[in-house]
């Protein structure tokens, strides 16, 4: 695919990669390469954010917003509507919106306890340290993320049946209705949905052969305005709407599933499905000045990278120095340099390693790891101990933010891994499965697909949970609910949510506006900063590499933001990310 790249020249050192095409314009000393391809235009939105009293609902879709919207709507809690949009996800955003996955909730109470539930997928029990490679111990290529075997057991629906359990006011049949409704009658395919579709056809065929799930019933590609109906879909969630999560677990879904892992060698049998269990874990809570952070603990690594990007900020004045000024744009990519290390060499499923989560994120800890930083010269990755990590993860993970009108508030972030997961698709039961065995570390310094680099923290073990980068996120000010936050980006999500947080309380943004501005990206290694277009002013580029700091810019976006926003009248923001379908719908 032709890319576009920025090049610059003479005194200053290499910011591409690959080839650069015709110059189009010179500006400030610097060379800028764009090709012709029409799809390669520059991000810019001045969407603006969606204002209502009594609650809102920020998601990957309009139809999964107006779902949860209606839930809020008929009385149900931020809760309810949360379990409604996950399943209204599963069936109108395949990609990503799951039942065959797994995911995180942070929610906040309108009284402001806080909780955290873990419902990412776990190892299989037959799953062993080296079972994506070969005789001569190398990985085989694609075992891990393509096929039957890359599927770890998936928790979605228990999570949603825990979290309904202990919060929900609505009737669990009235929640997973919507979701039936969409799947019997079709969903509309929007732009996005139906290119994802089209652009998967060969690898389904290759999992699922002679498979025709997903597939135009006419045999030709999918068109925005065409339906997708998915009759074994909905009858799935029939069932699980009749007998709650062992609806999934147990009986004729478990089996089919089962059958489904036999047929194409994976590992998942019915005795992994009885036993998975979602987990309620004590939430990170941290401060950040006077805002109140409320984030995930491990299996995520977003909670603990998040509080330590934050600290490490904390004592320069970014606000004064300006958005995406060299001096703050410097600090926050030698935190991220910093903590994406600390990331790879510490985090872990805590059930089965010991993470050092409070020495990690205290101030004492972070002021020693920050002895390293000099404004006159960038840090060299090499030099920062740690694991290793590298690479990019995929954007098919989904997140979605509900507040309710006792701001009750709920930020969920779900995935199958990569775009459609495994695509395997379970035979009677048309839904994908994940590959998140593939966010395990498969073997010691080797890169998985998106370039990550594992250690024995995150080694694949039965029943355990791998590492996540997802980062739901809560802030509190002056003790009252104030940010909700979130979005897909593999080990993007978490520069994102940093970003997003910091561009409204020390820039000024509204929730929008936060989701709009252009986002960077740094994570140790490979050691560079990669860049949305138009993220930095030139002037600003020049003076990042004149201390030596390698910039790149992104062909894709970062992030795909759904976030909320109390403002200073109570009334509630919704800002939703316009690099997507994603929508904020409120009331
Ligand atoms: N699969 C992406 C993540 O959990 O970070």
């Amino acid at each position: 695919m032709k890319k576009l790249y920025l090049f610059l020249f003479a005194s200053f050192s290499s910011v591409s990669v690959g080839q650069a095409q015709q110059p189009v314009r010179e500006s400030q000393g610097f060379y800028q390469f764009l090709t012709e391809d029409p799809n390669q235009k520059p991000f810019y939105s001045d969407r603006q954010g969606v204002i209502a009293n009594n609650g809102m609902v920020a998601s990957a879709h309009p139809d999964a917003s107006q779902v949860g919207v209606d839930i809020l709507k008929k009385g149900g809690n931020a809760v309810d509507a949360a379990v409604a949009v996950q399943f209204a996800l599963a069936v109108v955003h395949p990609s990503a919106g799951n039942i065959g996955g797994g995911g995180f909730m942070v929610f906040r109470d309108a009284s402001g306890k806080s909780y955290t539930l873990d419902f990412r997928e776990m190892a299989p029990r037959r799953s062993h340290k080296d079972m994506y490679l070969d005789k001569q111990g190398n990985p085989v290529p694609g075992l891990s993320t393509l096929g039957h075997l890359a599927s770890g057991v998936p928790g979605s629906v228990d999570g949603m049946a825990a979290a309904h359990a202990r919060f929900g006011k609505l009737p669990w049949r009235d929640l997973i209705q919507p979701a039936i409704d969409l799947a019997e009658r079709g969903v509309v395919q929007t732009e996005r949905e139906a290119r994802g579709l089209n652009n998967i056809r060969e690898s389904m065929q290759k999992v699922n052969p002679g498979g025709s799930y997903f597939l135009r019933p006419d045999g030709r590609e999918w068109k925005a305005g065409d339906t997708l109906v998915q009759e074994d879909l909905a009858r799935v969630l029939r069932l699980i709407q009749k007998k709650g999560r062992d609806g999934f677990y147990k009986g004729k879904v478990a089996r089919m599933l089962a059958s489904e892992m036999k047929r194409g060698g994976g590992l998942i049998t019915t005795k992994d499905l009885k036993a998975y269990q979602s987990k309620w874990r004590e939430p990170i809570i941290g401060t950040y000045k006077n805002y109140k952070v409320i984030t995930m603990p491990p299996t995520s690594s977003g909670g603990v990278a998040l509080m330590q990007l934050l600290r490490l900020v904390e004592p320069y004045p970014i606000t004064r120095w300006g958005w995406n000024a060299d001096s703050t744009t410097q600090v926050m990519i030698e935190a991220e340099r910093r903590v994406y290390a600390d990331r790879a060499k510490f985090l872990g499923d805590p059930d089965f390693v010991d993470v050092p989560v409070d020495k990690l994120i205290s101030y004492e800890y972070l002021r020693e790891r920050w002895k390293s930083f000099s404004f006159a010269q960038a840090t060299d990755s090499r030099e920062v101990s740690g694991g290793a990590i590298a690479g990019y993860e995929s954007l098919e993970t989904t997140h979605f933010s509900v507040v309710d009108k006792d701001q009750n508030a709920v930020a969920i972030t779900t995935t199958l891994n990569g775009g459609y997961g495994s695509r395997v698709v379970v035979q009677g039961g048309g839904f994908f499965m994940n590959n998140e065995m593939d966010d395990f570390s498969i073997k010691p310094g080797v890169p998985n697909m998106f370039g990550l680099i594992g250690n024995k923290a995150n080694a694949i073990e039965p029943g355990k949970r791998m590492l996540s980068s997802m980062t739901p996120t809560i802030l509190e000010k002056d003790g009252k609910l104030y940010m909700v936050v979130g979005t897909p980006g593999g080990s993007t999500i978490i520069t994102a949510v940093y970003q997003t947080i910091l561009n409204v309380v020390e820039h000024g943004m509204t929730m929008q506006q936060a989701v709009n501005a252009l986002k960077f990206h740094h994570q140790w290694l490979p050691d560079k900063t990669t860049f949305e277009q138009g993220a930095f002013a030139d002037n600003t580029i020049r003076k990042l590499q004149n201390r030596g700091y390698t910039l790149e810019m992104q062909r894709n976006s970062i992030g795909r933001m759904d976030c909320i926003l109390v403002r200073p009248d109570g009334s509630l923001e919704g800002g939703s990310d316009p690099r997507g379908d994603n929508v904020s719908m409120g009331y």
